[in-house]
């Protein structure tokens, strides 16, 4: 049998991984500024995880939702404290397209209207409502396609203004990104979600805080969405709960009510998923992760910023983008190939950096003087092909 090929993929086999680094098959060794895609948060094969995940393992696995599981309570705990929302209700699940899914159903049991008000360039994922919520055709299969959705401009308060004006009490949720990631790290501006969280209150509609990418302490806060000093009605997380453990789920202010049946999961919240989150969390806290992301996130924007070729530095923490210029197209890949970095990208033309939180002064300064000695050489290559072609 072959694998339904829908990834394109770096012909690297990575066997071994430890803190922000992974190593090859061959022995060779690589700096990880791409998190697994975000997903790396305390670095990877933490032992505070592993033991965490290996006592329970020995323990119980899994056993179903229809029994208790103390440690779901344990998880809800930590939780609220290390996000500061302790009122909040914590329902698990398994992605972040589930924990979108969810949430956008949610919201829509709650308030029993249809439409939802999303961003361009959002991503929200693959599942039917979470693709429907997001700006990219390729990835909406005609049975996804739904009137529900209305896309208004990133950051746009006018708009947003409007549309409310016009579609009022019909709108179930608004549903936004603090910091688009495959949109290519996109900060939503302070300004934007004050005016989503006074728009819902005015017409009972739900903000849904997708924090899938940029939560679980990325940005320096636990949400991104925090910087705004609003509250949000559900929080949306994955990626990164699990420090590649697959965990999922979404919290709930306190005037949002569980009914019986209106969610529901087989895998989600199972005992090793909790012990992982957990480890996450433990983590985070102990070793103060939040405040080295704002500390090495400021340290890589400051130096980014001094590189003259690279163009619009932005994000917050350790979530950073930067636009390369068409010259420079190589520079991701060259980085891979020559310096052994793995980064992000967004198309057509970023640099992503979602390394794990736990991320060192040290490693980031190897990043730049590689990322400046790659920058060179393209240029230079540039310089002899310009003169190549004056000569002709
Ligand atoms: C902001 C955001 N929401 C949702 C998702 C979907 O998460 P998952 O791939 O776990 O379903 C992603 C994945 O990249 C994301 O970045």
């Amino acid at each position: 049998m072959n694998l339904f090929d829908v990834y394109p993929i770096n012909d690297i086999t990575i066997v071994k991984a430890k803190g922000s680094y992974v190593w090859d098959d061959k022995g060779e060794q690589y700096l990880d500024l791409y998190g697994g895609h975000a997903v790396i948060s305390i670095g990877h094969t933490h032992p505070h995880w592993v033991k965490r995940i290996e006592e329970q393992l020995e323990k119980i696995a899994f056993y179903s939702n229809s029994i208790k599981i103390p440690l779901q309570q344990e998880l809800a705990k930590k939780l609220g404290k290390v996000s500061g929302k302790e009122e909040y209700q914590l329902f698990l699940c398994n992605s972040g397209a589930e924990a979108n899914e969810n949430a956008l159903k949610l919201a829509s049991f709650h308030n029993g209207r249809k439409k939802i008000i999303a961003f361009s360039k959002s991503f929200h994922g693959r599942t039917s409502l979470a693709v429907a919520a997001t700006d990219n055709k390729n990835y909406v299969a005609p049975v996804n396609e739904s009137d529900n959705v209305i896309f208004l401009p990133f950051n746009d308060e006018e708009a947003l203004e409007e549309c409310f004006e016009q579609n009022g009490k019909k709108i179930s949720s608004v549903i936004i990104e603090g910091i688009q990631g495959v949109g290519g790290i996109n900060v939503a501006e302070e300004g934007f979600l004050k005016a989503i969280r006074r728009l819902c209150d005015k017409y009972g509609a739900v903000y849904i805080a997708d924090s899938v990418q940029c939560g679980f302490g990325r940005s320096g806060k636990f949400f991104s969405h925090d910087f705004a000093g609003v509250n949000a009605d559900i929080y949306t997380m994955a990626k990164g709960m699990g420090n590649g453990f697959p965990v999922a789920g979404i919290i709930v202010a306190p005037h949002i009510k569980p009914k019986h049946f209106i969610l529901g999961t087989t895998f989600g919240g199972n005992h090793l998923a909790c012990a992982a989150a957990l480890a996450v969390l433990e983590t985070i806290e102990a070793e103060k992760l939040m405040g080295n992301a704002v500390m090495v996130g400021k340290y890589l924007r400051d130096e980014l910023q001094s590189i003259p070729e690279l163009k619009n530095v932005r994000g917050r923490g350790l979530m950073i983008g930067f636009d390369v210029p068409e010259e420079l197209k190589d520079l991701k890949k060259n980085l891979l190939l020559n310096q052994k970095v793995f980064t992000g990208e967004a198309k057509p033309n970023v640099i992503r950096l979602l390394p794990s939180l736990a991320l060192k002064r040290r490693d980031a300064e190897d990043f730049i003087e590689a990322l400046k000695e790659e920058i060179s050489q393209l240029t230079s290559e540039q310089d002899v092909q310009v003169s190549d072609t004056t000569k002709a």
